[in-house]
């Protein structure tokens, strides 16, 4: 990408979004269409239309999706399936119409089946069942994958997915439905610090492995592989095989670890207790992150640094605003 060159970022007020903004500022690139909700909203055919055709980006960002936990997927899963549906259909189709050099869109590791073999590789993609409880959202982001090989067969467009692992980061969600499981344990701690709480309650058995990347090292993944020579990407958006590429650090570690780390970070001193009667969901998620290592990309946030990062965030922001005074730990 010429750093002149227009580039819009759907999405740039969410966690990856506004991580994608940050390193594109911080990289020099100064030419970025930016659109709140508000001003556009995505799931609007003719709106995305006019944004594109008026603005005619080069490169596309898709980071605006509906996003939620397992409570919130559980609630609306019909809010999940139909507004990414028409979220990323609408963008991927304008962005083809217009003749984009470039699109990178944002799906999940939840595409891959439950019961998928660890660590999970691109070719795993439909070769199983999914998790019930987001399966909405997950086959939203496998049409989503689907689209952009298809149009990358039929219409030669370069259009590349990427499948992130658990992202946490600045500007993260701390409220009561919606968070994941960083947040929600920095919320947490944090909230029994405050009150002088003994202990603090982790749903599940602390066993479950799970792999963690900060915001900032995935927005720069992205802007990696936007960035990939020709024949790089091209040796990635073959006909055979689907246009995706893992983002991940390529390490896990149990949930009692994550919190202990994270009770120590925001200095909570009393016990954590272990809510067994809360479900533990698959022991072990984590992405085969060997494809994007052979291209070159490594993180570079250990995931004490990355979290401290989060909690200083946490504590500026999210602090002076309204507390809520129940959070879930909803595992991802
Ligand atoms: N967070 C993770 O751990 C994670 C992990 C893997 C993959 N991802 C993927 O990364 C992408 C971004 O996730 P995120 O965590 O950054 O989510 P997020 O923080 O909820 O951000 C999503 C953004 O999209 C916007 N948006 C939603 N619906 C819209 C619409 N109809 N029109 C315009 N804008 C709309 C939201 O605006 P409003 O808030 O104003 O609605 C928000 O700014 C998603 O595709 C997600 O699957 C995330």
């Amino acid at each position: 990408m010429e750093l002149s060159a227009p580039i819009y970022v759907a999405g740039h007020r969410g966690l990856v979004g506004s991580a994608l903004v940050r390193r594109l500022h911080s990289g020099g690139y100064t030419n970025l269409i930016l659109r709140t909700h508000s001003e556009l909203d995505l799931t609007e055919r003719r709106a995305v239309r006019e944004l594109l055709e008026s603005e005619r980006p080069e490169y596309i960002f898709l980071a605006a999706a509906k996003v939620g936990g397992i409570l919130a997927n559980s609630t609306h899963p019909a809010e999940f399936i139909g507004q990414n549906l028409m979220i990323q259909t609408n963008i991927i189709h304008e962005a083809h119409r217009i003749g984009v050099r470039r699109l990178l869109f944002l799906g999940s590791s939840c595409i891959y089946p439950k019961h998928a073999p660890q660590p999970m590789k691109e070719e795993h993609l439909l070769t199983g069942p999914l998790e019930f409880t987001n399966r909405p959202y997950s086959v939203a982001k496998i049409a989503g994958i689907e689209m952009c090989w298809a149009y990358n067969r039929q219409f030669g467009t370069r259009f590349l997915a990427v499948m992130p692992t658990n992202l946490f980061g600045p500007g993260d969600r701390y409220d009561l439905h919606d968070s994941h499981v960083v947040p929600a344990l920095l919320r947490k701690m944090y909230e029994a610090k405050v009150e002088g709480a003994k202990e603090v309650i982790v749903w599940g058995s602390g066993t479950p492995r799970r792999e963690f990347l900060y915001s900032a090292d995935a927005a720069d993944a992205c802007v990696f592989l936007m960035n990939l020579p020709d024949d790089a990407l091209d040796g990635i958006l073959q006909d055979s095989m689907p246009p995706m590429v893992n983002v991940g650090c390529g390490k896990d570690i149990t949930i009692r670890e994550l919190a202990e780390l994270i009770a120590d970070i925001v200095g909570f001193k009393g016990r954590l207790v272990f809510d067994l009667s809360k479900p533990d969901g698959t022991p072990r998620k984590l992405l085969d992150t060997s494809r994007l290592a052979a291209l070159g990309w490594m993180p570079q946030t250990p995931l004490r640094d990355g979290l401290m990062k989060a909690y200083r965030d946490f504590s500026e922001n999210v602090t002076k605003s309204a507390r809520p005074t129940v959070v879930s730990t909803e595992l991802p």
